[in-house]
């Protein structure tokens, strides 16, 4: 079973199949990763010449596609089943980096390519769910914006990229340009490569390459580069309550999260963030006044909260948020790495997907199936073998947190978990990250580890609420 399947509705299928076939797209297909079909709404048309279009009543310039040919050949493929239906039109909102993300995370997708004038309304509101465009423009049909709008979101397919790296890099450049490249020969037609870039020195590179993305947006995309400077100004305030406050600036770092309300009074900082791909909202407030102005804002289709103070707690409650657990934040503030006793730890892959689901899913929080095989999928999860038997697990959580961590009974007392948690805080180390993560309040033996391990425990407590379903209250 592939990853994810595009079924695209168009009267141009070859259009289709002709684009996708090639490149990295292509060859994430041939390998079963995902799939896609191109369905010719031709073939679905009753009318006996084969025509799917008509005159636009009340007059007008053009021609319509009708609704019953559309309407079929979505039947055909979605059966009885409601699939994401994108209709792809200059008429939606514009197709974003976030929105990738979002739709990157559905199992089916169709896209309704229009033509001519567009497409009879009243089949678009029987089927469709999102209507999107991709820019300010128009264009002859939706086969092209269908084809851009699929390429954005493969790529961002576990597995797509086979270098997990790549699409995680874009995150860590999340708001800014690329910087420029270059390849050999280091001088050509007399200009030459910037010095810095043969030096060796990363760190170097690294500064150099984030100076040049910053120039790079102030000049071409100052919209984008006010957006970035407001979130590096937070992630800087927020920086200096590290302790209690590495959730929010690690989200917004790697881009996962973006700012809703930001208010800063005498350095003391009130911010609500939304992950809108998970429809979580991290919330911090100075005191109890900024705490209600900041509940204000938040989005109708939140799930889940996590704070950190009890009057925030108390202000959820009472909007029909309940608790779902009680933690403790950890982090690593050291720059040295832990040493690991335990030898044979190694990154799973899907052929440990089931022990891996049964340890962690079954009685661990309920954490979905779905879930850890995205996390083994992206590289993130560790296991620690004896004997070619997996006898542990640890895994990076989407936003960067540390967690999972499970030994099998009989493996404990043997290190096993301490050795996890040493590997796994290294991984976030060469990676230039701050290993955090939550215990349970009251799990004691979790505690000890991380005391051990020389992680630091936040004073505060965090709250993770979820928000309760209407006809629950
Ligand atoms: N169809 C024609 N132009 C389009 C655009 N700019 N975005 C999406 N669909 C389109």
């Amino acid at each position: 079973m592939s990853e994810i399947s595009f079924h695209i509705l168009t009267l141009f299928p070859e259009m289709i199949s002709g684009g996708l076939r090639c490149g990295v797209i292509g060859r994430a297909a041939l390998k079963g990763i995902l799939s896609f079909d191109a369905v010719n709404i031709r073939d679905y048309t009753s009318d006996k010449h084969g025509k799917v279009d008509d005159y636009p009543y009340g007059g007008g310039a053009g021609m319509l596609i009708q609704a019953q040919p559309v309407y079929d050949a979505y039947r055909a493929v979605a059966g009885g089943r409601k699939i994401r239906t994108i209709y792809v039109t200059p008429q939606g909102t514009p197709f974003t980096q976030q929105k990738a993300r979002e739709l990157a995370a559905e199992k089916e997708l169709v896209f309704l390519c229009g033509h001519y004038e567009g497409i009879d309304e009243r089949v678009l509101e029987e089927i469709v769910t999102d209507n999107i465009s991709i820019g300010d423009y128009v264009l002859t049909g939706g086969e092209l914006p269908a084809m851009v709008m699929i390429d954005a979101i493969a790529r961002l397919v576990p597995g797509v990229l086979g270098n997990h790296s790549s699409a995680e890099e874009e995150s860590f450049h999340n708001d800014l340009l690329e910087y420029p490249q270059y390849s050999r020969p280091e001088e050509w037609q007399g200009k030459k490569v910037p010095e810095v870039l043969l030096s060796g020195d990363h760190r170097k590179v690294a500064a150099w390459r984030l100076q040049q993305a910053e120039t790079r947006t102030a000049l071409r995309r100052p919209d984008l580069y006010e957006k970035y400077s407001q979130k590096q100004c937070l992630i800087r305030l927020m920086a200096q309550d590290k302790r209690n406050k590495i959730h929010m600036t690690e989200s917004l770092a790697r881009g996962y999260a973006e700012i809703l309300y930001s208010d800063i009074r005498e350095k003391e900082v009130s911010a609500l963030l939304y992950d809108r791909d998970r429809q979580t909202v991290l919330a911090s407030a100075a005191d109890e006044a900024s705490g209600r102005e900041l509940a204000d804002y938040l989005p109708e289709d939140t799930k889940l909260a996590v704070v950190s103070e009890p009057f925030m707690k108390e202000l959820l409650e009472k909007r029909h948020y309940r608790v779902l657990g009680v933690y403790s934040q950890v982090l690593y503030t050291g720059r040295e790495s832990l040493s690991v006793k335990h030898k044979d730890i190694r990154q799973l892959s899907m052929e440990h997907y089931v022990w891996v689901c049964r340890r962690c899913c079954d009685g661990y929080g309920g954490i979905r199936r779905e879930y850890i095989r995205k996390r083994i999928m992206e590289g993130d999860m560790y296991g620690a073998f004896v004997q070619e038997q997996p006898a542990g697990v640890i895994g990076f959580h989407e936003e960067g947190s540390l967690g999972m961590l499970f030994v099998e009974e009989s493996f404990r007392g043997q290190g096993l978990g301490a050795s996890l948690e040493s590997y796994a805080v290294n991984r976030m180390l060469e990676k230039g990250r701050v290993p955090y993560g939550y215990v349970e309040k009251g799990n004691l033996i979790s505690e000890k580890l991380q005391e051990k391990l020389g992680f630091y425990k936040a004073e505060k407590t965090f709250w993770r609420l979820e928000k309760m379903l209407a006809n629950r209250c």
